[in-house]
């Protein structure tokens, strides 16, 4: 019978920087997912680091591709359809933000798996989950040619997306879901064109959101919201692009440079925040646990602040034979999981059009830009939040 110390479900960015922080300190892994590398790296999600992630990768001894290629933004821009209001973080909060694609960092943990000796099995179909309520759970699973797997251990952690098994294997009494569905989902287009800024930009526009964000200097990462539902061959590249150049104002437009989308797709946003994190010999980490709409670029950050705290937890436990870090995850990932959901939240209301807002609603957004761009207070909250609060 095979036996780990923790099998880890998913190898999204949560589940591998996991599997990497406990293989570094010896804790044995094994990590599940039933897709295949190729797939996983072929999802375009994620693309702005806060401090945490890049200091977790720096610890990793990771951090060489990242540091060389990716780009640090000292701040960023809100935009009102008309001018441009910049957030500066560096002088605001003494901190920045990294642009560097959840693509990129995911490769990193994933070339790196083999030499640091990270067992990560793809394909797994049927993943399960078994005995979590006690001290000895079980993961079953049918591999990839289709023999049935079993492994024993002491803890699962559930690093397997929003849709994977883990938060579903929690009886139904024994937590709770909040959740909030918004009436619009986000088009993305990745363009080898120039970015139109050198900053990020989001846009509240009379006709809706925008956002200008990048990949490289000469990648270029562009959204728009749509209503929930929509089909996305109802947009061609020209369409977007007209789109994008009304939603961004004059500045940002005259920088557009048009080109082939080489990957267009809608996400639908939602926020959600599971509790506990902790079910017995089971913790959820990431978007298993919670989802947050993309607007505060939160969602891989607040992965990677779980991950730190379940690596802490875990190994406490096996390494200095200590439990009070792992009864006390959920509560000390959901003081930091609330104030992220309570930021991403406030600031996808002030710049998308909800379809029941009306001529009032708008007038509330604009004042609330308006107040923004004249007060350092504001700018400091929005500042603070946005490069990441301590862990
Ligand atoms: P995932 O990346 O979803 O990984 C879960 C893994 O579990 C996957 O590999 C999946 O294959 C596996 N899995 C699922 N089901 C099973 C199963 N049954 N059995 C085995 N394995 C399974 N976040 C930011 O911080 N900044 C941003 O700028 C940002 N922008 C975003 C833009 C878009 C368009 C979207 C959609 C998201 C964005 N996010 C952003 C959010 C971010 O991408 C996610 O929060 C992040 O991927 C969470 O990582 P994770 O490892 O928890 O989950
Ligand atoms: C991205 O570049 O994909 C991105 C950037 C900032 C966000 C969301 C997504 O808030």
């Amino acid at each position: 019978m095979r036996r780990v110390q923790v099998c880890i479900i998913g190898a999204g960015p949560a589940g591998l920087l996991l599997g990497h922080l406990l293989r570094a300190e010896g804790v044995d892994c094994l990590v599940l997912d039933r897709q295949s590398p190729d797939y996983i790296l072929g999802r375009i999600r994620a693309g702005v680091l806060e401090t945490i992630t890049v200091s977790l990768m720096e610890r990793l001894g990771l951090d060489a591709r990242l540091k060389a290629e990716g780009l640090w933004h000292d701040g960023f821009q809100l935009a009102d359809g008309e001018r441009l209001i910049r957030i500066d973080l560096a002088d605001l909060t003494g901190s920045r933000v990294m642009v560097y694609g959840q693509t990129e960092l995911t490769r990193d943990l994933m070339q790196a798996a083999e030499e640091r000796g990270l067992e990560i099995e793809y394909g797994a179909r049927e993943v399960a989950l078994h005995g979590m309520e006690g001290d000895a759970p079980h993961v079953t699973w049918t591999d990839a040619n289709g023999a049935q797997q079993r492994v024993d251990c002491r803890f699962i952690v559930g690093c397997d997306g929003f849709h994977g098994p883990s938060r579903k294997a929690i009886p139904a009494n024994a937590g709770k879901g909040f959740e909030r569905v918004y009436p619009f989902g986000w088009l993305g287009i990745l363009a080898d064109v120039p970015p139109c800024h050198h900053e990020l930009i989001y846009a509240s526009h009379e006709r809706g959101f925008a956002l200008a964000s990048m990949r490289s200097e000469t990648r270029s990462r562009y959204y728009i919201d749509v209503p929930a539902g929509e089909d996305v061959a109802n947009w061609p590249d020209d369409r977007v692009w007209d789109e994008l150049a009304l939603r961004l104002g004059p500045e940002a437009a005259a920088g557009i440079a048009r080109g082939p989308s080489i990957e267009k797709s809608i996400a639908p946003l939602r926020s959600f925040v599971f509790e506990p994190m902790r079910y017995g010999s089971l913790l959820l980490c990431g978007d298993a646990a919670h989802i947050v709409p993309p607007t505060g670029a939160k969602g891989l950050n607040l992965a990677a602040s779980d991950v730190h705290y379940a690596a802490e937890a875990l190994t406490a436990f096996f390494l200095r034979n200590c439990d009070d870090a792992v009864a006390a995850y959920s509560q000390k990932a959901l003081s930091r999981v609330w104030k992220a959901e309570r930021f991403s939240w406030s600031l996808t209301r002030l710049m998308h059009r909800d379809p029941s807002g009306g001529p009032f609603e708008r007038r509330m957004q604009l004042a609330e830009l308006d107040y923004i761009a004249s007060s350092r207070a504001a700018q400091t909250a929005i500042a603070e939040n946005y490069v990441g609060l301590p862990v």
